[in-house]
């Protein structure tokens, strides 16, 4: 009587969740199955439901990947605060009757940084590269760390102050600190400790125009794709900052999956040597 679980997305082929997860059942002793679903562009709600039609009522859950995270937030019939915060969710939980969705993205970033990178967010000054769907995912779990401040540039500046405003109106003081938002211009002369690349740039090979001053001395710049070295990383080296990529971020937002399915938090530091061998 194993548990299935699933990552669907497209393309599907390359993705490390497969092996992550099974070193983590195989490290904790889950009896889990985990498989890689290729959905069509227009088919992810059939593709989940086939997959939980197949399971027999063993199918427990699945993550999501590209390009279907907001499709799965608007699948999900029932969406934790972080998720509904992102507007995307990369983690559901089949439940009796329900589709609960969570985003464990922004917490697995967080994880990285502070567990794996000595590097707490929390009293620094950050900056946020990018006002798309990476970007929104991780600006709550940022702010909930009491950052000095948050500042999001984005090439399109109005996007960018648009996200800026909607998450400085978070209600309850939820938060301490109100993000601001700016188009690239508006770095000039400013410092940051911690720079994230959120944009496409990491894929797409694009160059971000930076000023040098925003890596501050011992600032860390960190990538949020992973495997190459981008521009993002190289104008970072240059400047003299300490870069990180992003398989940490992977490895920690599927660690935090694994312990809301089933409740057990594995250890990453082994997985994460494994993967970086291979990648
Ligand atoms: P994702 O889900 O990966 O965040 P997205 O929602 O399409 O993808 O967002 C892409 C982000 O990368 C945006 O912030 C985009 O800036 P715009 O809002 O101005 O489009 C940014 N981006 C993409 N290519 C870029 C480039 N060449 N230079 C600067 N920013 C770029």
């Amino acid at each position: 009587m194993t548990d299935r679980y699933a990552v669907f997305g497209n393309p599907i082929g390359h993705s490390k969740s497969p092996r992550i997860h099974a070193l983590f059942a195989a490290q904790t002793g889950q009896d889990i199955s985990y498989q890689a679903i290729l959905a069509e562009r227009d088919g992810f709600a059939a593709a989940v439901s086939a997959f939980i039609a197949a399971g027999g009522g063993l199918a427990r859950g699945a993550n999501v990947t590209v390009p279907f995270k907001e499709e799965a937030f608007r699948l999900a019939t029932r969406r934790t605060p972080r998720a509904n915060a992102a507007g995307a969710v990369n983690t559901l939980s089949f439940e009796a009757g329900a589709i609960v969705g969570d985003n464990t993205d922004g917490a697995g970033l967080v994880r990285d940084l502070k567990n794996n990178l000595g590097c707490d967010p929390g009293g620094r000054r950050i900056l946020l590269l990018g006002a798309g769907g990476a970007a929104r995912g991780v600006i709550l779990p940022l702010l909930l760390e009491d950052p000095a401040e948050l500042v999001i540039a984005n090439r399109t500046e109005e996007t960018a102050a648009r996200l800026a405003l909607e998450f400085g109106r978070l209600p309850g003081g939820a938060v301490g600190v109100k993000p601001d938002g700016m188009g690239f211009p508006g770095l000039a002369g400013r410092q940051f400790d911690l720079v994230i690349n959120a944009t496409s740039t990491g894929l797409s090979g694009g160059i971000l125009p930076l000023p040098t001053c925003v890596f501050a001395p011992r600032c860390v710049a960190y990538e949020m794709v992973y495997g190459r070295e981008t521009p993002f990383m190289s104008q970072a080296l240059a400047a003299g900052a300490r870069v990180a990529d992003g398989l940490g971020m992977l490895v920690e937002q599927a660690a935090e999956t694994f312990f809301i399915w089933r409740g057990v938090r594995p250890q990453t530091a082994s997985v994460l040597a494994a993967l970086a061998k291979v990648s």
